[in-house]
């Protein structure tokens, strides 16, 4: 049975539970990207996560301190999401929101972080979607993206017998220099990392 209470008390001593899913290098990643270019502690600081899924991540802000907007499209993901920010009783901490994908449609607040893992491969305008983005970061504000990349040929073939859907393949878009080179054509980029197995970016900015 999982230890919430545990795992609240020593967040980055966790970050496995966190990081859910993925091997190591997603977890250095986000110790990274969370821990070292963002800070432990995130008092008041106004975070949106795009994608947030079951909440894992969404619960580590909540735990640092962050008043958190978690955005998804997905009805589940959001209810799950909710019972695990119970679970680390930081639900006053999080307001999880289900739209319609359209970023436009939000609240338009500024937010001094935008944090996304594993969720700006499913906007088909990924062009659009990042501008809408870069109007809710507040002037001074950071974004850290961890993003699945495109990997070579064989990462291919083992995402497909994983998927087993053309679907998939249709529905994503997995990031390469291209989709690097359009962050930076909208962020400032300060930091970024790639890993090839699993291959993964790390990409961490400023909104110039
Ligand atoms: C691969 S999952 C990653 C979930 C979570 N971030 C994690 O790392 O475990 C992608 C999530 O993004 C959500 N999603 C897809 N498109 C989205 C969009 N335009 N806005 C917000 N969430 C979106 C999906 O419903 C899903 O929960």
């Amino acid at each position: 049975m999982t230890d919430y209470q545990a795992i609240r008390e020593a967040p980055f001593l966790n970050l496995d539970y966190f990081t859910h899913w993925g091997a190591r290098p997603w977890q250095k990643f986000i110790d990274i990207g969370v821990k070292t270019y963002l800070g432990e502690d995130l008092t008041e600081k106004k975070l949106l996560e795009i994608g947030p899924g079951r909440g894992r991540m969404t619960s580590l802000f909540g735990i640092l301190g962050a008043e958190v907007t978690a955005v998804e499209i997905d009805e589940k993901r959001i209810e799950q999401a909710r019972q695990e920010v119970k679970n680390f009783g930081v639900s006053d901490k999080v307001d999880l929101v289900l739209y319609n994908g359209d970023l436009k449609t939000l609240d338009q607040k500024q937010y001094d972080i935008i944090f996304t893992k594993s969720a700006l491969l499913y906007p088909a305008d990924l062009k659009g979607f990042l501008a809408d983005l870069k109007n809710l970061l507040h002037d001074e504000g950071k974004f850290v993206f961890i993003e699945n990349a495109r990997g070579n040929t064989f990462v291919q073939v083992l995402r497909f017998f994983k998927r087993r859907s053309f679907n998939f393949f249709k529905r994503t878009r997995f990031f390469t220099q291209t989709e690097i080179d359009l962050v930076k054509s909208i962020f400032k980029v300060e930091l970024l990392m790639h890993s090839k197995w699993p291959p993964v970016y790390l990409i961490c900015g400023k909104k110039h």
